[in-house]
């Protein structure tokens, strides 16, 4: 008997479970995990998604085997989020504006697919270092549907402005027209939710047109939000200027 290690490869996974009794009907835990995971593997190839392996159920658990993104070391996952909350790890505005760029990338081919997202926000950002850089993957298809076949959102109905205000602080990365007019999922609707991030990270890295960029996406008219296409290009120019001269802090500290 040897204690040599077999060389060959393996995946680090993580399990993404739901309860079957927290739905009313159970049958719509599976079947929404089993979309969920269909989204994925439609996306496999892209580098910001992470892959998915399969699904089971296990009792009344479903699950989800996904590759696993964070640190393989101490088992632990960051999102984009807690790196702006709490500064950890300490990033550069160029490693900041290059994962905003990845996330963005990976929506507009998700949508040249035909699928919207619908829940993009940044504590749905994965990051982790894949040993030369840091670099962001966009997760939780929990709320993905097709553009054809957009669903609608809840209308809600407000008494005051103060109302309005205080929703939109609750739900900053939601467009508007989803609850002021009940409008569907669109393609419109995930530019805003893009845009919201875009100011945030704007603001984290004291990039004053980033921030003023997010803000056209995040625009309250729908019609006036810019194609992601454009958002790509406006990245790029933000990439190559930081490359060139760099004069934004990075994330460092709270
Ligand atoms: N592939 C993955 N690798 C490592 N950690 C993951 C992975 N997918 C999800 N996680 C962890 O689980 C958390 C929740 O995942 P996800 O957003 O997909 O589920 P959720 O049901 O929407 O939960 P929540 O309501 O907390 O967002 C993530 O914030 C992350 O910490
Ligand atoms: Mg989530």
């Amino acid at each position: 008997m040897t204690s040599d290690l077999f060389p060959g490869h393996y995946h680090l996974v993580a399990v993404k479970t739901a309860s079957l009794n927290s739905y009313s009907n159970p049958n719509h835990a599976w079947a929404k995990m089993l979309a969920e995971a269909r989204v994925m593997k439609f996306l496999d190839d892209l580098p910001s998604v992470p892959r998915v392996f399969g699904v089971f159920r296990q009792g009344d658990i479903c699950c989800m085997v996904q590759e696993f993104i964070g640190n393989t070391f101490s088992l632990s996952s960051t999102t984009f989020l807690d790196v702006l909350r709490t500064g950890q790890p300490s990033l550069s505005a160029l490693e900041c504006i290059s994962m905003t760029s990845e996330v963005v990338i990976a929506l507009n081919e998700m949508h040249k697919r035909g699928i919207l997202h619908n829940d993009v926000a940044a504590r749905n950002i994965l990051i982790h270092h894949d040993g030369t850089s840091y670099r962001a993957k966009l997760t939780d298809f929990g709320m993905a549907c097709r553009v054809e076949y957009p669903r609608g959102n809840r209308k809600v109905i407000f008494s005051s402005m103060d109302e309005v205000i205080q929703y939109m602080d609750n739900h900053p990365e939601v467009a508007p027209e989803k609850y002021i007019d009940g409008a569907c999922d669109s393609v419109s609707g995930d530019v805003y939710s893009i845009g919201y991030g875009i100011r945030i990270v704007g603001v984290a890295i004291r990039h004053s047109d980033m921030v003023e960029f997010g803000k056209a996406c995040a625009c309250f008219d729908a019609e006036d939000r810019p194609s992601l296409d454009w958002v790509i290009n406006i990245l790029d120019i933000y990439k190559e200027k930081e490359k060139s001269n760099p004069k934004c802090q990075g994330i460092n500290g709270p």
